[in-house]
């Protein structure tokens, strides 16, 4: 099966099981400060799973686009991508693993057609300091699902990865590993698991490709084993626990969180261990090998560096972000300006964008509307990042020439401003260095390596401070700014006109942030007006409910406002606030919430509703931050 076959397949087999296909969530999560991208599927649905009622019920499948950025180095090897598809299944307090195990060996089996002698699991250990049991119920299940398919299957306990290279696989199929590996949160194991979030004991599928076994990882092979021959392509969490600053408290009702990499399954489902050569990245590998002229044999690593990048910014683009220098924009800024460097590795020196990301889009917009209906916007998007990254590389190969007009002998400080400040790739400057009669100090390479590691230091404790944040969606603090920001939506539709459509919202425990369309700066007597009508909606304590009504009711015949560009499902919740006893709502907007009961809440500790910044964001769009103080 080709991937688009296995993503409408996958979809397809869960609705039969009565689950509601909701749509993707962006790839920039709306209201959650603690991280930059959206990267698994539980991320957007977190609320839900912590017991939130969810307005299609308790059964949702998805295929929820990601982003990690944490594989960016590992970019290169045949299985890593920072952008990829994960399935989903989701149990909101309904079916366990007596079901959904079962379900997914199908659905690998008999409808992806994958061999079931091929197929490897594991499950949790258990963990006594925790008081958390071994996970011995998901083990006899798939002992049950092999032999049903005339398989035996021992059960190994392994423990840690590294007792794995110990002892190795024996006559295995079903292993069990320790919290680092079988334990899932967004933090990690169980230790690292971030207070207030949902986890619990998980079980992996393995896809053995029947590579030989490299020792360079280790003495013996095992699923968890790196080498090759095994490749993770899905793994469901069994939610049971939501940690508190006293342990793992158990949830009041536990759901099961699936999620498998749509481009590995699809791998598996070629029988070739390179995600690079499935029907979603192949297109863009060849249309590199007909531009550049070179085969992917002997350019592997560039083409696939490039064709990741590509495919991840194109979909950043598809969520309406921008290239910038800042947070979200910042990494599609670096992918982008990464494409093009890795390109001059395939003597790609001219742009092009205009003849690649097409072949993107048209992997994706017969699935994806958004992808459809955008194109035009996302190609020139991406078109003028690869120009002005051009443009920079020129300015750089001046800042050379000033460099070497001072000395002919470069160090690695000037290196790495050009590498930094000017994007350019070490080889080119290598190259050019050389081809000006200048040559490198001897010891550039200690001096650049130096900074580089300042630099990665800095920016993974900018990493972590935006995790540290914690789940905002859950704080008080956090839902006055929401409800705030809907009021401020209203207000700015009342004082601007309808033209104004939601294009952004954001917020942190210390101030909101929202993006709408309105062509020209707003003045001084227009933001006066809007921060009035909030705070007198603020003082006359509106009441703060929500309902849920089909989509199309709610946008066509009541008017609930809604932001640009987003996808609902069939039905929607939308938040109303109203004066108690008026007739109408003063806001009325399709929402996941949460919210406060009551406006007047906003006004607790004697505080204001305040803009603080009114400024551009992009064409077309204006940017508030406001706060309450
Ligand atoms: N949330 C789980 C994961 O990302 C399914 O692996």
């Amino acid at each position: 099966m080709t991937a688009q076959e296995i993503r409408r397949a996958y979809l397809d087999f869960f609705k039969k099981k009565n689950h509601v296909n909701i749509p993707r969530a962006s790839l920039i999560p709306q209201n959650d400060p603690s991280t930059l991208f959206t990267s698994s599927g539980m991320q957007p649905l977190i609320t839900y799973l912590l017991g939130q009622k969810h307005q299609d019920g308790t059964r949702l499948v998805d295929s929820q686009t990601c982003l990690r950025m944490q594989d960016i180095e590992d970019i290169g090897d045949n299985r890593h991508t920072t952008f990829f598809e994960m399935l989903g299944n989701w149990s909101l307090g309904d079916y366990f693993k007596d079901d959904q195990l079962p379900w997914l060996f199908e659905f690998l089996v008999d409808v992806v057609g994958l061999d079931p002698s091929k197929i490897y699991v594991t499950c949790y250990i258990g963990n006594n300091d925790f008081g958390i049991d071994k996970d011995t119920q998901s083990a006899k299940i798939w002992q049950k699902l092999f032999s049903d398919k005339g398989i035996d299957s021992t059960m190994v306990d392994i423990g840690s990865e590294e007792d794995g290279y110990k002892k190795g696989m024996g006559e295995g199929r079903i292993f069990f590993y320790d919290g680092k590996k079988n334990w899932w949160s967004r933090g990690g194991s169980e230790e690292f698991t971030p207070i207030g979030d949902p986890c619990g004991p998980d079980s992996e599928v393995f896809y053995d490709f029947g590579l030989n076994h490299d020792p360079a990882y280790g003495e013996f092979c095992h699923p968890n084993c790196d080498c090759g021959r095994f490749m993770e392509i899905g793994n469901s969490v069994f939610m049971t626990y939501f940690k508190t600053d006293k342990g793992f408290e158990p949830l009041e009702k536990k759901n099961v969180d699936f999620g498998g990499g749509l481009e590995r399954i699809a791998a598996a489902s070629i029988n070739n261990p390179d995600v690079f050569e499935i029907s979603l990245l192949r297109p863009i590998v060849e249309k590199l090998e007909t531009i550049s002229n070179k085969p992917y044999q002997s350019h592997t690593v560039s083409m696939r560096v490039i064709a990741d990048h590509l495919r991840a910014a194109t979909f950043l683009a598809v969520d309406g972000l921008k290239p910038s220098n800042k947070e979200q924009g910042y990494v599609m800024r670096r992918l982008i300006r990464r494409a093009v460097r890795y390109a001059f590795d395939l003597g790609i020196e001219q742009n092009f964008f205009e003849e690649i990301i097409p072949v993107v889009i048209s992997l994706y917009q017969q699935d994806f509307e958004e992808v459809a209906s955008n194109q035009s916007e996302i190609i020139q998007t991406l078109i003028n990042e690869e120009k002005l990254f051009r443009r920079t590389l020129n300015k750089g190969l001046r800042e050379l020439d000033k460099i070497l007009k001072l000395s002919t002998i470069v160090s690695g400080q000037d290196i790495f401003k050009l590498y930094d400040t000017f994007g350019f790739p070490v080889e080119l400057v290598l190259e050019e260095i050389f081809k000006k009669n200048g040559t490198a100090k001897d010891d550039w390479q200690q001096g650049f390596d130096n900074l580089m590691n300042k630099q990665r230091q800095l920016s993974q404790t900018a990493a972590k401070g935006t995790f540290k944040g914690g789940l905002g969606g859950q704080s008080l603090i956090h839902k006055k700014y929401h409800t705030a920001t809907h009021l401020l939506y209203q207000a700015l539709r009342d004082v601007l006109g309808n033209s104004v459509v939601q294009r952004g919202s954001n917020i942190t425990e210390e101030r909101l942030r929202f993006d709408f369309s309105h062509d020209k700066k707003m003045t001084d007597d227009e933001l006066r007006q809007v921060e009035d009508i909030v705070n007198h909606q603020i003082d006359e304590d509106l009441v703060v409910s929500f309902d849920e009504y089909p989509t199309k009711i709610a946008r066509e015949e009541m008017g609930a406002l809604g932001q640009f560009g987003d996808r609902y499902g069939e039905k929607v919740k939308v938040y109303k606030m109203i004066k108690s006893g008026a007739d109408k709502p003063f806001s009325f907007e399709i929402c996941g919430g949460p919210h406060v009961d009551h406006t007047a809440q906003l006004k607790e500790d004697n505080k204001r509703f305040s803009i603080i910044k009114e400024e551009s964001s992009s064409a077309g769009v204006r940017r508030i931050k406001a706060v309450l103080k």
